[in-house]
């Protein structure tokens, strides 16, 4: 899936967490997966000696292994195997017009509520539903000072006050000022009040009408404070804890000894307007932009004002041209980058999944409009038929649809080929409501884990919306010019002409209208970009499909867990934990270990072996303990081989000398292998 921008559909409903290990606890498999990540060293809370900070994790030594491994990986099947993509690292600050280019300044927002009491937000789609009783005050009155005038009606205390007010509201309007009727509030709060309030017209809205209704009393009567509370009690619980919660509410409104005015109740079931902790009714879901902000130089003002990447893919737009005539490539072609992101996420959760510091792994592969393709070779090659994975491709003839549905490809492919298969992972089809405003289509590869089938990576049809934003906020061209549509335009009929030209003017005009450019000014400019295409020019369209590295670390971890039965030394059966990752992500390729540590020819000859290994693979080399724990220890860092070096390898058994033990991890078999071939048989399993 491409940026997040606020929808009120869209958002898969998920829990929401108050702290990052809330979730795992929950859910047995997870804590044990948890568990043994902080164990054997693959992630660690961030700041943990501090208490941690929500949504930040590290990577202990195995956790960095395994990270670097799926990112080589990565980059190797997505750069450095094919002609076609390059690669960029660009900074993780850039120049912030980028980002209103993009649309993350105005809309990478999700929608979120607040609990009044405690001051927590929680994302308007992740509240968990409740029942029980709630009671509400629609205000409260100061009652610590001396008399108090309302109106023309002066009291000789505030507590007296107070009910004559409830007792207002109570027989005029039964729940809320929203009740309230103009002649009412004037009757009520009079003279001058009366005048502010005639000047709000019958034509303003109802909530422009209570506003105002409620300032004006407030403003009439200071030690007055109108504004809605209400909490969820469970069911048997006291209204007196109600009571006690609304009091700190209005005291936390700068009342000292609040009188609570107009207490209702309510049955409710299955709501989701109040917050799962506090039980207090959340404020109205208000967007919060995710990108942590910061400032560039020593002065903090809104001119140096500047944004952590939120995802890498923007500078690839960015630095487009420069790639284009700096490395040579032609339009089909992709840039790649793998780089930090960060999201000020409202609720980080399910351990790394969502985090507010992350990396991801994207491609933007640019292709010719479908126009283009035409023009050139005629015809535009319907996705749905396509074989993609066929070894002799011809690309020519690839629409966007054909591109699209190759990545989906290519990118399952991936994940197979590093270990998860196929039933492991799914395929979500975007729904046009759920599309981000470019996206023609958008295809979430999705895994299955503990905690539900989410999202892995996404892969995006973005049309040219991410160039044309970019040309139209930089002011420089980011079109291409293609000698063979210039040459094919000019043989092409006129009515054939006439076709493509009306539908890339169509499109560019539906792009620069939902854009807001002016109507007249947007014909003017979709006339000019459809005029290009005689010349030989085009905007590139894009498909883009965007993997989180942190992601598939937590899905390959979660895939490799296993508890299984195995026999310990003396042939006692006993519960093993297993990572059965594949060799080829596994942070530790091979254990090389010699039988005993005393034994200085076996010491000597395992670390021979070692040392000729080491150039090749990461070879981690132990020999503290039995040799029945070490393969525990290795079966839980999720190494595929152990090399044991034994008395037959020194030649107590003559026709074993020079040769080793190799215990394959995933069910404990052993065999014997020359020393010689170890390298040679060891290579093709990890690659
Ligand atoms: N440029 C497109 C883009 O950023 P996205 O769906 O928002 O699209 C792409 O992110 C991928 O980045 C996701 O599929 C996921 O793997 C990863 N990702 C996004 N937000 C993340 C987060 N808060 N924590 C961990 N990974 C995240």
């Amino acid at each position: 899936m491409t940026t997040r921008f606020v929808t009120l559909t869209g958002w898969r409903a998920s829990q929401t967490l108050a702290n990052p290990m809330a979730e795992p606890k929950d859910n047995p498999l997870m804590e044990k997966i948890v568990s043994l990540c902080k164990r054997r060293g693959f992630i660690y809370q961030s700041s943990e000696i501090y208490g941690g900070i929500n949504g930040f994790w590290d990577y202990g030594p195995l956790g960095a292994e395994l990270k670097r491994n799926v990112k080589e990986l990565w980059w190797r099947d997505m750069v450095q195997l094919r002609d076609d993509v390059v690669g960029l690292e660009a900074t993780i600050i850039m120049h912030p017009e980028i980002w209103k280019a993009s649309g993350h300044v105005d809309t990478f927002a999700d929608l979120m509520r607040e609990c009044p009491l405690t001051k927590k937000r929680v994302r308007a789609d992740q509240v968990e539903p409740q029942s029980g009783i709630a009671f509400g005050y629609f205000g409260a009155i100061e009652t610590s000072g001396g008399p108090i005038q309302i109106g023309n009606a002066i009291y000789p205390n505030k507590n007296a006050a107070a009910k004559a007010f409830e007792n207002y509201i109570k027989t005029e309007s039964p729940s809320s000022l929203e009740n309230f009727s103009r002649s009412k509030i004037a009757f009520y709060v009079e003279g001058e009040l009366k005048t502010i309030f005639e000047g709000i017209t019958e034509k303003q809205p109802p909530e422009a009408f209570t506003k105002a209704a409620q300032q004006i009393v407030e403003e009439a009567v200071p030690q007055l404070k109108i504004e809605k509370f209400a909490i969820l009690l469970p069911h048997g619980k006291p209204v007196e804890s109600a009571r006690k919660a609304a009091v700190e509410f209005y005291q936390s409104r700068g009342l000292k000894e609040p009188f609570l005015l107009g207490e209702r109740s309510e049955k409710i079931e299955n709501s989701t307007d109040f917050h799962p902790e506090s039980g207090a009714e959340l404020t109205e879901a208000r967007p919060f932009n995710l990108m942590f902000k910061t400032y560039v130089g020593p002065v903090e003002d809104s001119d140096n004002v500047a944004y952590l990447r939120p995802e890498t893919a923007q500078a690839i737009f960015a630095q487009f041209k420069n790639v284009l005539e700096t490395s040579r490539q032609k339009v089909p072609f992709g840039i790649a980058q793998v780089g930090k992101a960060f999201r000020n996420e409202v609720t980080p959760r399910n351990y790394t999944f969502r985090s507010r510091e992350f990396e991801q792994m994207e491609l933007e592969f640019f292709i010719k409009p479908d126009e283009v393709i035409e023009a050139i070779t005629g015809r535009v090659t319907p996705g749905g038929e396509l074989d993609t994975r066929h070894s002799t491709l011809d690309t020519s003839s690839w629409g966007w649809e054909a591109w699209h549905k190759y990545w989906v490809g290519e990118r399952i492919a991936f994940y197979e080929s590093i270990g998860l298969p196929r039933t492991t992972l799914e395929e979500y089809w975007q729904k046009p409501e759920e599309l981000a405003h470019y996206a023609r289509v958008c295809v979430d590869i999705l895994f299955k884990f503990p905690f539900g089938t989410q999202e892995l990576e996404g892969v995006a049809a973005r049309s040219d919306f991410d160039l044309s934003q970019h040309e139209r906020f930089s002011g420089k061209p980011m079109g291409v010019f293609d000698e063979e549509l210039r040459a094919a335009w000019g043989k092409l009929d006129d009515a054939k002409k006439k076709e493509l030209w009306q539908r890339y003017y169509d499109a560019r005009l539906k792009y620069l209208t939902k854009m807001s450019v002016e109507q007249k000014q947007a014909e003017k400019e979709a006339k000019e970009d459809a005029d290009g295409l005689a010349k030989g020019q085009y905007i590139p369209h894009v498909i883009e499909p965007s993997a989180g590295v942190d992601r598939l670390m937590l899905a390959l971890i979660c895939h490799a867990y296993h508890e299984d039965q195995m026999p310990d030394e003396k042939g006692k059966m006993e519960t093993r934990v297993v990572l059965k990752f594949h060799p080829r992500v596994a942070p530790i390729k091979v254990a090389v270990l010699p039988l005993l540590k005393n034994k200085p020819d076996l010491v000597r000859k395992a670390i021979e072996i070692r040392d000729a290994l080491r150039p090749h693979m990461n070879v981690f080399y132990d020999d503290a303990g039995a040799i029945g724990r070490r393969y525990r220890r290795q079966d839980e860092a999720g190494t595929p081989f152990c090399v044991t070096i034994d008395f037959d390898t020194l030649g107590e058994k003559p026709e074993l000398k020079d040769t080793v033990t190799v215990r394959y991890r995933d069910d404990g078999k052993q065999e014997r292998l020359a020393i010689g071939e170890l390298l040679n048989w060891l290579l093709p399993k990890i690659r």
